[in-house]
Formats: structure tokens, C-alpha cells, sequence
């Protein structure tokens, strides 16, 4: 079955140097999305960071410019950031797919994003947790509904488990049903890693009433900054 863990660098001195990790990852062919898409776009940012931001899969702008969130999707992550006061050399991003998902429309010209599949993101999951482990950051930002069940697990729902700082759980069981029970049952203000779920920034873009879906994404990002102290 589709894995990217055949393509991780096998030695521990390489796993803990982004840039090796990085290297890897361009060449990882562990699901079919590869294929279409440019390139890999690996996560990005200040290595010392202690906020990890998690994306979905790289967008049409993304996957030209081999960089995560640097689309329209990217541009209202970086103003809510600054408006949650959240300093961008805190800040790592990062998606829980590597590659861009698309259909071509119009004769082929316009690429249209497609969800990965849950098989996608299994296959994908080595690189998250090999970001995870390696970044060691205070607070995991779930973006969304697939980065939200990449990390706890398809029974995630936004809408129920946004705006609170949760546990985050064990890189062990992450993905899994576990680490949605983990979560569920973890007492409010455990000690350690931290996890905040919220929307997706292009949810901002789609949505009729604008303002209110932005200055959502600013409170639950507030909330980060406050456990960030
Ligand atoms: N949407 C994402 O989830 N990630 C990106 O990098 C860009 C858009
Ligand atoms: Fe590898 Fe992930 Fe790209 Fe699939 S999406 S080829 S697993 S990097």
C-alpha cells in the first residue's frame, strides 16, 4: 500500500536535519500524487519555532513555487497571524499531504484542488511525523478538517473541537482513533505539547460573511498565542 516510509532518510543523524529531510522528500514517490503534481513542498520556517502549523496539501501557487502557503489561502494565514500577535519566527508551516491533488478544467488550463484520500494521507503521515519529532514544537495548529484527522483521526470535526487548547496526542497513535480518545478524555491543561484546532484559511475566501469566518480564525489563533505565553 502507498507509504512514504521507504524514502525517509534511514540514518537518525539525517532524520534530525531538516535540510536532509527536506532533500528526501523531494524525491519521495510513496503515493501516486507525485506524478501530477510539480514538486514536493515540504514544510517551511523558523526551525527553532515553537508553533507548528498544519495545512491540508500545497495549493496551485504552492506547488509552482515549491513552498507551503504562500497563496491566497497564505496571505490570510499571515494576517491573522499578525493579528493574533503570533511572530512569524515562531511560526513553521507545513501540510499533511506533500503534494497538490488536482483535476484539470477548461481544456486543461485551470487546476482544481481535489481532497487527498485517506489513503494519501497514511502514505504521507512518515514526513508530518518526522517534522513533528524533529521541530519538537510547544503547539501543533490543526488547519483545517484533513489536517485536524491527520492528527486525531477521522472522527475529528472542527466545529466541535475548535477554539480549545487541547492535549496533543502521542506521535505513536496520531492519525489513529486513539489518539481521538487521547484527546477526548485528557483532563483541560495537561503538561506538554499543546494542540489548537481551527478552520482552513481558504474556508475565509469561500465563505458569504467574510468577516465573521476571518475573525474566528483570529480568536482561535489568540488562543495560541496565550498558551504560547
Ligand atoms: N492550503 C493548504 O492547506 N496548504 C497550503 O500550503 C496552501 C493552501
Ligand atoms: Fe510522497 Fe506524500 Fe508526495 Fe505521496 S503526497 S508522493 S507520500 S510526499
Amino acid at each position: 500500500s502507498p507509504d512514504a516510509e521507504p524514502f525517509l532518510p534511514r540514518t537518525p543523524e539525517e532524520r534530525s536535519d531538516l535540510d536532509a529531510l527536506r532533500r528526501a522528500a523531494a524525491g519521495c514517490r510513496g503515493c501516486g500524487l507525485y506524478e501530477n503534481a510539480t514538486q514536493t513542498v515540504f514544510g517551511d520556517g523558523a526551525p527553532g519555532g515553537r508553533v507548528m502549523f498544519v495545512g491540508e496539501q500545497p495549493g496551485d501557487q504552492e506547488d509552482r513555487r515549491g513552498l507551503p502557503f504562500v497563496g491566497p489561502a497564505g496571505r490570510v494565514l499571515d494576517r491573522a497571524l499578525e493579528e493574533a500577535g503570533i511572530e512569524r519566527g515562531d511560526v513553521y508551516v507545513t501540510n499533511a499531504v506533500k503534494h497538490f491533488k488536482f483535476r484539470r478544467q477548461g481544456g486543461g488550463k485551470r487546476r482544481i484542488h481535489e481532497p487527498p484520500s485517506a489513503d494519501e494521507m497514511r502514505a504521507c503521515r512518515p514526513w508530518l511525523l518526522a517534522e513533528l519529532r524533529l521541530l519538537d514544537p510547544d503547539v501543533v495548529v490543526a488547519l483545517g478538517a484533513t489536517a485536524g484527522r491527520a492528527l486525531l483521526g477521522s472522527s475529528f470535526r472542527v466545529t466541535r473541537q475548535r477554539g480549545r487548547v487541547l492535549p496533543f496526542p502521542g506521535l505513536d497513535v496520531l492519525g489513529t482513533p486513539a489518539a481521538g480518545r487521547q484527546v477526548a478524555d485528557a483532563s483541560p491543561e495537561p503538561d506538554g505539547t499543546r494542540l489548537v484546532a481551527t478552520i482552513h484559511p481558504s474556508a475565509v475566501l469561500r465563505a458569504d460573511d467574510r468577516d465573521a469566518v476571518y475573525a474566528g480564525l483570529v480568536d482561535d489563533l489568540k488562543l495560541v498565542a496565550s498558551a504560547l505565553g
